[in-house]
């Protein structure tokens, strides 16, 4: 990979037998593009995080009903789409509407933009207006090609960081969401670390399927990222023996023996970058011993998620800059998922 920033080595890691990916620098992971500037997963924020020099662009991938993977964060549209007035009458029992029950066809009418609160005002009101351009919804396809299409005409190339968003959700209406992720991977060159490529999820039962049933079947060899979520976010589920689906428990994964055990099946970690305090409200800039822990299993950390917003950012925290740079240069992370991979950029290049 010879202009790729991941500049990197693929060093054969000691522990654990486990291959470790070690970057020359921590990356930039632009979180669903450079969704600080333009609505989250439209091709128009991919490009401007290309732009901006991220390392790794993230898709998060959602099957619809007629099986096409459309990179969208929610299993539901109703946030970040105008579905509600497009399609009255679609939403199931709890008042909302899943990508899951339309088909491509039907998403491709709806205009995406900002992400907006339950009460309809912009969730983040700084950043690009509400309503007032019409974005599309786009397959993981469609932007694997773009993204070929930038690195040929630019010469640069970058990474892609595609997550498995709820795999139990989809297995529930008998959908293989990473079968089809993996195939379309496959399809579009992305076969081991050495094509710039991160698998992640929140569902660990499902990485694990991944690691010991699909990689192997399909021949490939690409690199895994468990992410971490506090239990109450109810960010995985897992069946259990008598087929019932229950909260999976993630706190198992931030001790060490967690840690060693993640390690057979991952690569990294994705961890919200609160757990890597010691102090929960975050007033102090004091790390607890995660990524040390995480870095003596084999395993990389890419912490989530770094925003500029003042809500975002913890009390020691006066910018988003200072933060990053705490966290790349203190606590000694692997790479950041941030909204403004610009500021990321810049915050890395400031040692
Ligand atoms: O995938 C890393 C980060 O994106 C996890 O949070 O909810 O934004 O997918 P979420
Ligand atoms: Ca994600």
């Amino acid at each position: 990979m010879p202009t790729f920033i991941f500049n990197c080595l693929l060093v054969l890691y000691g522990l654990m037998g486990m291959p470790r990916l070690v970057a020359a620098e921590p990356l930039v992971i632009a979180h669903r593009g450079a969704s600080g500037y333009l609505p989250e997963h439209t091709l128009e924020s991919k490009v401007l995080a290309f732009a901006q020099g991220a390392d790794f662009i993230e898709q998060d991938v959602v099957m619809t009903r007629d099986d096409h993977l459309v990179v969208i964060h929610d299993l539901t549209l109703e946030r970040t789409t105008d579905v509600a007035a497009l399609f009255p009458g679609r939403a199931r029992a709890d008042g909302s509407y899943y990508v899951i029950d339309f088909t491509l066809e039907e998403l491709r009418q709806l205009a995406v933009s900002e992400g907006r609160r339950q009460d309809g005002q912009a969730a983040y009101p700084q950043r690009f207006p509400v309503g007032t351009s019409r974005f599309g919804v786009h397959t993981l396809e469609e932007e694997l090609e773009l993204i070929r299409g930038l690195e040929q005409s630019t010469g640069r190339r970058v990474g892609i960081y595609p997550e498995l968003k709820s795999p139990w959700f989809h297995h529930q209406h008998g959908k293989d969401l990473a079968s089809a992720v993996l195939r379309v991977l496959r399809d579009h060159g992305y076969r081991s670390a050495a094509d710039a490529v991160f698998l992640q999820s929140f569902d660990h039962a499902e990485l694990r399927r991944v690691h010991d049933e699909l990689l192997p079947a399909l021949g490939l060899d690409l690199p895994l990222v468990q992410l971490i979520a506090e239990n109450e976010w109810r960010e995985s589920y897992e069946r259990g023996a008598d087929g019932e689906w229950r909260p999976a428990d993630h706190t198992w994964m931030r001790s060490a023996e967690g840690l060693r055990l993640l390690a057979t099946v991952v690569d990294g970690v994705g961890p919200a970058f609160a757990m890597l305090l010691t102090d929960p409200l975050a007033t102090t800039a004091h790390s607890n011993d995660f990524v040390r822990l995480a870095h003596d299993a084999g395993l990389l950390v890419h912490p989530y998620t770094f925003r500029r917003e003042s809500a975002q950012l913890p009390p020691f925290a006066d910018s988003l800059g200072t933060l990053l740079q705490y966290f790349l240069f203190d606590v000694g992370v692997d790479g950041v998922f941030t909204d403004f991979p610009d500021l990321a950029v810049q915050a890395r290049n400031t040692r």
